[in-house]
């Protein structure tokens, strides 16, 4: 078995609005193994930007850490100080940003910007040493050199998503967390960028979590996947099981609602809405737009349990404890 790399037990992000407490993630455990691919999936709002940015503790306010803790190779990130995570976010977990073009400053050089980069990794070397790791770190991720030249406006989609791996994996981390970063990008370049991002990864022996809606493009990518819904994990397994045989019904619902033909494999929609995290109703979350409903759906929280697959579903817990 190889080591755990993160190990978030616990974890509780709670927006204070006006309106009262959003719990957008309520309650999340996860493992992930050293140079493991984890897909994280969802709808819209189920908490997944909100559980990679408290990993890297960058909750703005009116959001919190309400609770729980997150293991970086065995050290707790939420009780560090401040330049403590600084250094963190700096060595050992990087981002890859959904949104590439807002991640670069328009009205500078690629190559000033993964300078200042470098050098805010503590990377500190000679002009031709950052030089020659510039341009390696450009060949890396399929990138000609000139681009270095270019500002953010003179390159496409693709590219600056491209820049953006550079700069996440410039520093080696041991986790990288991407956020849809292909979302917005068209079907094929998004595979490229897929595959870039693969190759990467496994030249360093990263772990990775990687948030999308994209089920199909997750079945490429990951070795497990992790299902969100209402801000609580609700089943975990491997890729192979999820698509075989699917546990929870919102899971199901996520893979049947996937369109067969070729295109945009975006969700296509389960009837009804999630409900406001404001005011969870008890019980299981997923239990008003539940096809296979019990009593005991509306009175109990199910637990997310079992070995090595997780779900958390009163239609397993019977089968699971047994
Ligand atoms: N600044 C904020 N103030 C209040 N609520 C917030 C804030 N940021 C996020 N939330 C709430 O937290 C919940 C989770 O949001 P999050 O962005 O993590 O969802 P997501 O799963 O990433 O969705 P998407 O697929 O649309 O990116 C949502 O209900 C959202 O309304
Ligand atoms: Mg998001």
């Amino acid at each position: 078995m190889p080591d755990t790399v993160l190990s978030i037990r616990d974890l509780r992000v709670y927006f204070n609005i006006r309106a009262g407490t959003v719990r957008a993630v309520d309650g999340v455990d996860l493992d992930i193994a050293e140079g493991e691919k984890l897909g994280l999936v969802g709808e819209s709002g189920s908490g997944k930007t909100t559980t990679a940015l408290a990993i890297m503790r960058m909750i703005k306010p009116p959001g919190e850490i309400a609770g729980g803790t997150v293991k970086l190779d065995g050290r707790d990130l939420i009780s560090l100080s401040e330049p403590e995570m600084r250094s963190v976010r700096g060595n050992d977990v990087a981002m890859v940003p959904q949104a590439a073009m807002n991640a670069l400053n328009p009205v500078r050089r690629i190559r000033s910007q993964m300078l200042d980069g470098l050098r805010d990794h503590g990377i500190n070397e000679s002009r031709e040493r950052s030089q020659e790791r510039l341009n390696t770190l450009m060949a890396q991720v399929g990138l000609n050199s000139s681009v270095l030249n270019l500002f953010p406006h003179e390159l496409s989609g693709g590219m600056k998503q491209r820049v953006t791996i550079a700069m996440a994996i410039s520093h080696k981390p041991r986790l990288i967390l991407a956020d849809e970063p292909t979302s917005a990008l068209d079907v094929v370049v998004q595979r490229q960028v897929m595959e870039t991002l693969e190759d990467v990864r496994s030249e360093i022996g990263a772990a990775v979590i990687l948030v999308g809606h994209d089920m199909g493009l997750m079945a490429q990518f990951a070795d497990r996947i992790g299902v969100m819904y209402a801000g609580k994990l609700v089943e975990l397994a491997t890729v192979q099981q999820i698509f075989a045989n699917p546990r929870h019904p919102y899971t199901r619902l996520l893979i049947s609602s996937l369109p067969d033909t070729a295109g945009k494999r975006r969700l296509q929609g389960i009837p009804g809405l999630p409900p406001s995290l404001l005011a969870v109703p008890p019980g299981c979350p997923f239990m008003p737009r539940c096809p296979e409903a019990m009593d005991i759906c509306g009175e109990e929280v199910p637990q997310l349990v079992g070995d090595p697959d997780l779900v958390s579903c009163h239609l397993h817990t019977e089968a699971v404890a047994a």
